[in-house]
């Protein structure tokens, strides 16, 4: 399933960059179940883009794969980790152009959904609905069911902090980027949701905290997060910084999207020292921007009732 998204992902990104003379890729992690899969995709990318950046997502690091020797997920991450290094992949904060590019290293935690639970109906519990609960491997006392991971990766971005507020003044525009989510307004409520459990595997209150600590409390016109992991485009200004997701998503869901997003190629972000204009159509967050949150309402939106009661 994974496997495929790579060679998929890769078409995308080939048409994308030689069509448009693009010189910068970011990639937001999950781009490979395998290692040599990842190292199949990032080799591929770094021909056709003169950089190309990188942050790990949950699917990098599961260890399940048949026939590769993977200890566990921190050796995994470790391993994709140098191999990004031999290939020229950058994983540490960077200016290009004048632009400031900063990774941001992050895993989610189930303490950054704070909204009302769905009790109408049995919901699969984490556990049996995420992979990485028995596909990713932990030592050192960490693990999925708690804050610890989501600290862990957190962690990781101290040794940039240096190379950030270097970035912070000498560049007035700034990307920053991860692979999960950093607020949980930036994913649908769960009454919309198939598996309404999602708002507690996608997020991290630590990632919105470096967030604020690179881009300000206030943030400013030109302060700009990407993210992934959830597969839903997005595109909306909170307190002063734009988050923006473009996922191209598994070619299932590409087929659900409407307004001819069946045909869509990585979003250009950034280009001749602007940035985009705001991504459309964009269908939770263009929603979000005409419907107020309603979290304490917990009756199961149409599609979810009609799924819960097939099931
Ligand atoms: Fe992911």
């Amino acid at each position: 399933m994974v496997v495929s998204i790579a060679p998929y992902c890769l078409s995308f990104a080939q048409q994308a960059g030689h069509s448009n003379n693009i010189s910068k890729h970011i990639a937001l992690g999950d781009v490979a179940e395998t290692y040599n899969n990842f190292i199949v995709t990032m080799s591929v990318l770094k021909d056709i883009f003169e950089h190309v950046l990188y942050v790990p997502g949950n699917h990098d690091l599961w260890c399940r794969q048949e026939g590769e020797i993977h200890l566990d997920s921190h050796q995994k991450l470790k391993k994709l980790l140098d191999a990004c290094r031999g290939l020229g992949v950058e994983t540490s904060p960077m200016v290009l152009d004048g632009l400031g590019i900063i990774p941001l290293f992050s895993w989610y935690h189930e303490s950054f959904d704070r909204e009302e639970e769905i009790t109408s109906t049995h919901i699969p519990s984490l556990e049996m609905a995420c992979k990485d609960f028995k596909a990713c491997k932990w030592s050192k006392g960490l693990s999925n069911g708690d804050i610890s991971l989501a600290l862990y990766f957190d962690a990781m971005n101290e040794k940039h902090q240096s190379l950030i507020k270097e970035i912070q003044n000498t560049c007035s525009q700034i990307i920053s980027f991860s692979h999960f989510v950093p607020r949980q307004e930036l994913c649908p409520e769960k009454r919309m949701l198939f598996y309404p459990k999602l708002p507690k595997i996608i997020g991290s209150d630590c990632l919105e905290a470096r967030i604020r600590s690179i881009h300000g409390v206030e943030g400013s016109p030109s302060a700009c997060h990407v993210f992934g992991h959830t597969h839903f485009c997005w595109d909306s200004v909170i307190h002063g910084i734009r988050y923006v997701q473009a996922p191209l998503a598994y070619p299932r869901e590409r087929k659900r999207r409407m307004n001819g997003g069946e045909n869509w190629l990585p979003f250009c972000i950034y280009s001749n020292g602007k940035f985009s204009e705001r991504l459309s159509p964009c269908y939770w967050s263009d929603y979000y921007s005409t419907h107020p949150r309603t979290p304490h309402n917990t009756q199961l939106a149409p599609w979810v009732a009609t799924f819960y009661n097939q099931t």
